[in-house]
């Protein structure tokens, strides 16, 4: 079944680049550029992945991307991330990014753009691996900060496929997000947002009626509210979930307890991702493993989930006939 999962052909749709950051990569990059880590070692950094919830992750992954500063460093971020994605079966990655974590360190967007531009052309050209982007806006930030943010990445417009919305969730609504949104459709951008990760179903409602979002990243907590598992059903909503982000965020007590059995039950249009892979034990490949060890669920059900992805992926016609 691993040699199967691995050579499934695998589309990642909610990734978060910053997420990707390797210990070993974080700490050579500190070193680089002369930045100081709360670690002594590769090992204290591992150890400090305990979390309780999505904020105590939070904290430490905004404390974790300190080191990136240069285009250089998000190229090689962004590069480390793309080979090991590659070699275990992703075709094709969309990541979100989170400028508003770089410019509030001084940290232009040129920089960050520049890099991670770099990186696809590369991926693009030694690993056949396609990529979209997302610009994500920090919902725990100020509305008009995203509208500014949307402003500024004019520049980078034909290197954006979407807006997202991510960070701490609960107490700040979809609704918050209006006009940034509304502007990011004006210009041309899809839309999703997390909702329903550790927010109630009424934001993955708000989501869908205040956003005009396509996409619904992570949604497990849909499952309380049966009126809104029938909307999603019925308009074939995609759900970008991520297993083992749930568990090690303890919005799951064991994987065995996950709701993705049940929605999948219900009918809904899923997709498996592994949200940030540094942080939460495993890429593309430890998510499918993950579910089939805690559902054994056959190769039809995971060659479906699969297939979900590449259908609901920003990419061309084309590319996305070559990996039908
Ligand atoms: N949820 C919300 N915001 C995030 C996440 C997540 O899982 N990862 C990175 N930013
Ligand atoms: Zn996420």
């Amino acid at each position: 079944m691993r040699d199967f999962l691995k050579a499934l052909p695998k589309a990642e749709l909610h990734l978060h680049i910053e997420g990707t950051l390797e210990p070993e990569l974080m700490m050579a990059l500190a070193e680089r550029n002369g930045v100081t880590l709360p670690y002594a070692s590769v090992e204290e950094v591992r150890a400090a992945y305990d979390f309780d919830d999505l904020q105590s992750f939070l904290d430490l992954y905004f404390q974790g991307m300190s080191v990136l500063l240069t285009a250089r460093d998000f190229e090689d971020l962004a590069m480390d991330y793309f080979q090991r994605a590659a070699a275990e079966g992703v075709v094709h990655v969309e990541m979100h990014v989170d400028p508003q974590a770089h410019l509030s360190r001084g940290v232009a967007l040129e920089a960050v753009m520049e890099g991670l531009e770099r990186a696809r052309r590369r991926a693009e050209d030694e690993l056949d691996l396609s990529t979209a982007m997302i610009l994500a806006f920090l919902r725990d930030r100020p509305a008009e900060e995203a509208e500014s943010l949307l402003e500024q990445a004019a520049p980078y417009l034909d290197r954006i496929d979407a807006v997202g919305l991510d960070s701490a969730e609960v107490g700040h609504p979809p609704s918050k997000f209006r006009e940034a949104f509304r502007r990011a459709g004006e210009l041309g951008l899809a839309r999703v947002a997390h909702a329903g990760e550790e927010g109630p179903p009424a934001y993955i409602h708000e989501a869908l009626d205040v956003l005009d979002v396509c996409r619904i990243d992570h949604g497990v907590r849909c499952l309380e509210d049966e009126a809104l598992v029938a909307r999603l059903r019925d308009e074939a909503m995609v759900l970008t979930v991520c297993p083992l982000s749930n568990l090690r965020l303890k919005v799951v007590e064991r994987m065995e307890a996950h709701p993705l059995p049940a929605m999948l039950e219900a009918g809904l249009n899923l997709t498996l991702n592994s949200d940030d892979p540094a942080y939460f034990g495993g890429g593309m490949l430890e998510n499918f493993l993950a579910c089939q060890r805690a559902f054994g669920w056959s190769r039809e059900t995971f060659a479906r989930l699969a297939g979900n992805a590449i259908e609901a992926a920003f990419m061309s016609e084309a590319r996305r006939a070559e990996l039908r």
